[in-house]
């Protein structure tokens, strides 16, 4: 039922941990199953490109996977470009998810949404189309 790259990146996922001199951090829960997603980025002040994105999770198998997928599609990628990584490209990339694991995959989106939000607020800066994410959960 899962592709072999929802298996590849829930058996051996990237990006997994903390960031100790993150710039842009966001924790976004899920209001269908409780689980929590944090993301963690480094991003450079004056380009503008993530340089590094962590992230941990007490989400199921796919939120880890779409995690590992999406923290891997916008690693290296300007802010703006990261917002190109929607959890459709990321289902996409992960060869589809089973329907009833759909909303897993948006935590992944959200997280990145808080965190590039977090970065937005933090700096005075628009980033075009970002929204503070509904299930937004960030400290501070
Ligand atoms: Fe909660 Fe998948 S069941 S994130």
């Amino acid at each position: 039922m899962y592709s072999e790259k929802v298996m590849d990146h829930f058996s051996n996922p990237r990006n997994v941990g903390e960031i100790s001199d993150a710039n842009a951090v966001g924790q976004v829960g899920n209001p269908k199953c409780g689980d929590i997603m944090k993301i963690y980025m480094k991003i450079n002040d004056d380009t503008k490109v993530i340089e590094d994105v962590k992230f941990k999770t007490f989400g199921c198998g796919a939120a880890v996977a779409t995690s590992s997928m999406a923290t891997e599609l916008v690693k290296g990628k300007h802010i703006s470009e990261a917002m190109q990584v929607t959890n459709k490209a990321v289902m996409e990339a992960l060869d589809g998810l089973p329907p009833v694991k759909v909303h897993c995959s948006l935590l992944a989106e959200e997280a990145i949404h808080a965190a590039l939000w977090d970065y937005a607020e933090k700096h005075g800066i628009k980033i075009e189309g970002l929204q503070k994410p509904k299930n937004d959960i960030s400290e501070g």
